[in-house]
């Protein structure tokens, strides 16, 4: 079954990927691991662009965790270049292709240079309206729990919300990903079946997909069998199917 076979409700409108994979591809071709980070960026390219094709509104990605500040400080170095040369190389193809651009994350510890960036880039490409990249980029999902606990915790304090009145939707509004639905389908690659501190409240009824295959070698072909794998599903949220 190809993409565009596929019934309008079976395809994800939000899509969430942990790329996982990149060191152990670089490994495997017997290059440095930022190599491999080089080469998952192709794979951004290819997958955005086929998400875009297949009618999934938004892909998060995670880019960058908070934990990920303990690699050997070349590694750390390397993405952050990446990231900024590739966000910055890219914004005018993403503008001219609708792709709207939204960075989840603690901004605090990154330089006044990143900052000024993806500032930037969420600033020109904030028309988008085909598709909604949400690159998760120093993102922990305990951590952005705990910044939405305290907001909330003000919010009592200063008598704007009362204890009782704390509902999911409070929860959902006080995270990063306030403007964004939940994600629908996650897709870890490489094998692992983790979710590694990734949109842990938003991924209460998501779908989870591990395919195999390292992050570098994800493509087009890869995301479609995705999107196949996803539609077969059931999703019930606590239900009974109808006969
Ligand atoms: C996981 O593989 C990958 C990362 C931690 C970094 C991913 C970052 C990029 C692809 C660049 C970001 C750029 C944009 C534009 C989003 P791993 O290193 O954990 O692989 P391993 O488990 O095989 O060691």
């Amino acid at each position: 079954m190809s993409d565009n076979m596929l019934k309008q409700e079976a395809i994800p409108q939000h899509v969430a990927i942990i790329m996982d994979g990149n060191g152990r591809w670089a490994k495997q071709h017997g290059k440095e691991r930022y190599e491999g980070h080089i080469a998952g960026v192709e794979s951004v390219r290819r997958v955005l662009r086929a998400a875009a094709a297949g009618g999934v509104k938004y892909l998060t990605l995670y880019a960058f965790s908070t934990e990920n500040w303990g690699r050997p400080a070349a590694e750390v170095e390397a993405i952050m270049e990446l990231f900024c040369k590739s966000v910055v190389g890219e914004t005018p193809e993403l503008v001219k292709q609708g792709v709207r651009v939204q960075i989840i994350g603690e901004r605090s510890r990154f330089s006044s240079r990143v900052v000024e960036l993806i500032d930037e880039i969420e600033r020109t490409t904030e028309g988008g309206q085909r598709l909604t990249l949400i690159l998760a980029f120093n993102y922990s999902s305990r951590r952005e729990l705990v910044l939405a606990m305290q907001d909330i915790a003000h919010r009592i304090r200063k008598g704007e919300l009362a204890a009782e009145d704390i509902s999911e939707e409070t929860i959902s509004e006080s995270l990063m990903t306030r403007t964004i639905p939940d994600p629908d389908l996650i897709i870890r690659t490489s094998g692992e079946c983790r979710l590694s501190n990734f949109l842990l409240w938003q991924a209460s009824y998501a779908e989870f997909y591990f395919p195999e295959v390292l992050w570098p070698d994800f493509d087009e072909v890869e995301f479609g069998k995705a999107l196949e794998v996803y539609a077969s599903r059931d999703r019930r949220y606590g239900l009974v199917t109808e006969e």
